[in-house]
């Protein structure tokens, strides 16, 4: 396939488009979101990616969420994002939500892990450097740092904020305790945090313990990410695993599909398929079923893949009995590789 050079954005991107508002904030994001951890990077042609970006423009995702190590190598998903944002985007810029994190390791030495100032205030110059941008619209620390004292992690992105670097603030994979400390500061600050980005699908309920409770009381918005489980919560492993899949690419680990998790998977296919739905659709609708999610934020290796995903919002809501059947096979299943993160602090 081959694209007209000149991207001309659809007309009619926002008729079928869905917001929601970040807890109680003013900021509106789309009830999907595309994520670029995977498939954006230097081992991806640049014009699938660009496909791919273009359709969910098209499609009303207003909001692209990005983070400084995305590739492989680290960096590069950004530097990509840049190229396609400067050639496509750029006169787009006011209608997009843009975001960026530090916390995972970027680089060697001290300064390229945790949550200093140092390495948060140089990491998101680094950042708006590779994406070409003057501001990004939201930044987050990506994961709790039992070494740096929240005091000064929430400071950093609160100077973020004042300097112009960051619109709006947030956190990644922070416990409900450090959340509820860390918004403390924020709002004393003044510079209140605006969202939380955990993961979230129905093989993963970590959140609904009181994290999704905690961010409704503190006002912040929830972007759940891995909504489908890295795409396990799809038909992609129904019949084996594929060459040219996240798990096919030793991107994910191989113990995360055993027997068992395979007949979840085949279960809950058959009940999306009773609803009419493919199983990744109903894995973003089961995700926004809850009213504190405000945005599903999933990954995409193709256009198709997005279409599907984007289409799960006209689905029809779940009836009890439906929640009852999902809720038999929709269990942890061991996948939650952010946890330590979460309980390090
Ligand atoms: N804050 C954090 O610490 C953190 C951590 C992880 C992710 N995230 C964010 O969340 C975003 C999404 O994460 P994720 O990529 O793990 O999300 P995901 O939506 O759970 O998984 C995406 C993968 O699922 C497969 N897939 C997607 N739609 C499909 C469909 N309709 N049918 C079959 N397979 C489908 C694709 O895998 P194939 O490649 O096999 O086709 C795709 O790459 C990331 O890009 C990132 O922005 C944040």
């Amino acid at each position: 396939m081959t694209y007209p050079d000149v991207y001309k954005a659809a007309e009619d991107r926002y008729e079928n488009a869905k917001f929601r508002r970040s807890g109680q904030t003013g900021l509106k994001l789309p009830e999907i979101t595309l994520g670029l951890w995977h498939n954006f990077g230097n081992d991806r042609p640049l014009n699938t990616q660009r496909e791919i970006l273009r359709a969910a423009f098209d499609a009303g995702v207003t909001h692209f969420d990005l983070a400084n190590n995305y590739g492989p190598p680290p960096g590069s998903a950004e530097e990509n994002f840049g190229r396609i944002f400067a050639q496509d985007f750029k006169p787009h810029r006011e209608e997009l939500l843009i975001s960026s994190k530090a916390g995972w390791r970027m680089q060697d030495g001290p300064y390229g892990f945790g949550g200093s100032r140092k390495y948060i205030v140089g990491s998101c110059d680094a950042s708006l450097k590779r994406m070409g941008l003057d501001y990004v619209d939201i930044f987050y620390h990506h994961r709790p740092d039992p070494e740096t004292p929240i005091e000064e992690t929430i400071s950093a992105l609160d100077f973020l904020v004042r300097s112009g670097r960051a619109l709006y603030v947030g956190v990644s994979s922070y416990s409900p305790e450090l959340t509820r400390r860390a918004q403390k500061i924020a709002r004393e600050l003044g510079t209140p945090l605006t969202i939380h980005q955990p993961s979230y699908s129905m093989f993963n309920r970590w959140i609904e313990d009181s994290l999704l409770e905690t961010c409704a009381e503190e006002g912040m918005g929830v972007i759940a990410f891995s909504a489908l489980a890295q795409g396990l919560l799809s038909n992609r492993y129904l019949d084996g695993v594929p060459e040219h899949s996240r798990l096919g690419e030793h991107k994910m680990s191989e113990d995360f599909l055993n027997e068992d998790t395979l007949k979840a998977i085949r279960e809950l296919h058959s009940i999306a398929e009773q609803r009419g739905q493919t199983l990744a659709q109903m894995a973003i609708a089961w995700v926004l079923r809850r009213p504190e999610v405000t945005s599903a934020l999933i990954g995409a290796s193709s256009v198709e893949q997005l279409h599907q995903n984007i289409a799960a919002l006209d689905a029809a809501p779940f009836s009890e009995e439906e929640l009852n059947k999902i809720d038999q096979w929709a269990t942890d299943r061991g996948i939650n590789q952010w946890q330590g993160a979460t309980e390090s602090v």
